[in-house]
């Protein structure tokens, strides 16, 4: 979806409480929101062209500054003409800054007031990443929306912890805005951090939204908390973001989750759950998951919905998909992840209609009563 807009904009075209239907608009196409961003870690949306996670109605993709620093090299990538071209996705990329793959995937990581140092996951070699290097890379990558580096915290973890990292994550904040400077067709957002302590988030947000950032996105969640104190971060957050400018949180989440954090003022989303369930035999639907490898699927000859438009939903019998699951075979995960994101991508555009006729809290109850006609 090519557009002739030369700035980032964000326009809200409709609220129900406090859940927000809205366009970013960029020059490289306008993203609906709330968004569903699938994760396309390594230069790839796993086990989908990319034409099919357009035609899904995904309107942007995420990638890794932390892999492809790795691997193929950021300024390789730049040489080879940006991630678009490099993986044939025209429309919008976001980019998250590194820090949290530091953190979930290398050893011997260092953390200090001059960034991050960590060894590669691929070849234990050693590498230092500063929040101006993490910015330069996106922008190498070509990266449409950058993140600040960060330094989240697992929980639970203690006060003094959880401070120090926010604090540190604020002062890295300011240092990726000058970095990234004054580019009118991107943006850069930061991010709020705090752990589990409403006291901190608050504070988190305000430092930043000081700093009039483009968007801002909530981090440090889905990492080992109950869902309830998630979604009582985002409400701790919420008050004091600006209604003008996106919110995304980081890394969330199951399906319920979105619902959750759509009502309470969350536009974009990204996760690894739709892909990665996929991969591992795991389907989404609108009658709740659906475990393919279980054997009381090998003779069902019914697909996953009949009245899906997605094909791979569609077309396929759970006997069939069942067969490639156990079978190991790649078309069960190309098949499983399809239709995953497909239910994901549908998940959006209801909340996004939804919340435009106001009837968001209804379009949630139907779809949670759907959710409880699942397999035990
Ligand atoms: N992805 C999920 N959570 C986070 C976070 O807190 N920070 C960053 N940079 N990425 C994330």
């Amino acid at each position: 979806m090519t557009t002739t807009e030369t700035t980032f904009g964000f326009t809200l075209h409709g609220q129900d409480g406090p859940a927000r239907t809205g366009a970013i608009t960029m020059p490289r196409g306008t993203i609906r929101t709330p968004a569903f961003m699938p994760v396309g870690t390594a230069a790839t949306v796993k086990a989908m062209y990319p034409g099919q996670v357009r035609d899904l109605g995904a309107d942007v993709v995420l990638g890794n500054t932390y892999h492809l620093m790795l691997r193929p090299g950021a300024e390789r990538m730049a040489r080879l003409g940006g991630l678009h071209r490099f993986m044939r996705w025209d429309g919008p990329i976001l980019t998250d800054s590194g820090g949290f793959q530091v953190m979930s995937l290398s050893a011997l990581r260092k953390i200090d007031e001059a960034g991050v140092t960590f060894r590669s996951h691929i070849d234990g070699s050693t590498h230092h990443m500063s929040p101006e290097r993490s910015i330069e890379i996106q922008g190498l990558l070509g990266s449409d929306i950058q993140m600040q580096l960060d330094e989240c915290v697992r929980l639970p973890a203690g006060k003094p912890e959880i401070e120090k990292a926010m604090h540190l994550s604020l002062r890295w904040a300011e240092r990726c805005r000058v970095a990234f400077g004054d580019q009118p067709g991107k943006a850069m957002f930061g991010i709020v951090q705090g752990g589990d302590l409403p006291v901190l988030r608050a504070e988190s947000a305000r430092a930043l939204v000081d700093l009039d950032l483009k968007g801002y996105a909530v981090g440090g969640l889905a990492v080992g908390e109950p869902q309830e104190t998630m979604f009582a971060m985002i409400e701790a957050v919420e008050p004091h973001l600006p209604q003008t400018k996106p919110r995304y949180l980081m890394g969330v989440g199951t399906p319920d989750d979105i619902l959750g954090a759509v009502a309470r003022g969350i536009d974009m989303f990204d996760c690894v759950m739709p892909t990665r369930a996929g991969r591992h035999g795991l389907a989404y639907t609108r009658h709740g998951k659906v475990n393919l490898r279980n054997a009381r699927y090998a003779e069902d000859t019914t697909p996953l919905d009949e009245a899906s438009p997605c094909p791979a939903t569609r077309d396929y019998s759970r006997a069939y998909l069942h067969h490639l699951v156990r079978s190991n075979e790649i078309l069960g995960m190309m098949l499983l992840t399809w239709n995953n994101l497909a239910y994901y991508q549908d998940l959006m555009a209801g909340a996004r209609a939804a919340i435009r006729d106001g009837r968001y809290a209804e379009y949630c109850a139907q779809t949670r009563e759907g959710w409880a006609r699942a397999e035990a």
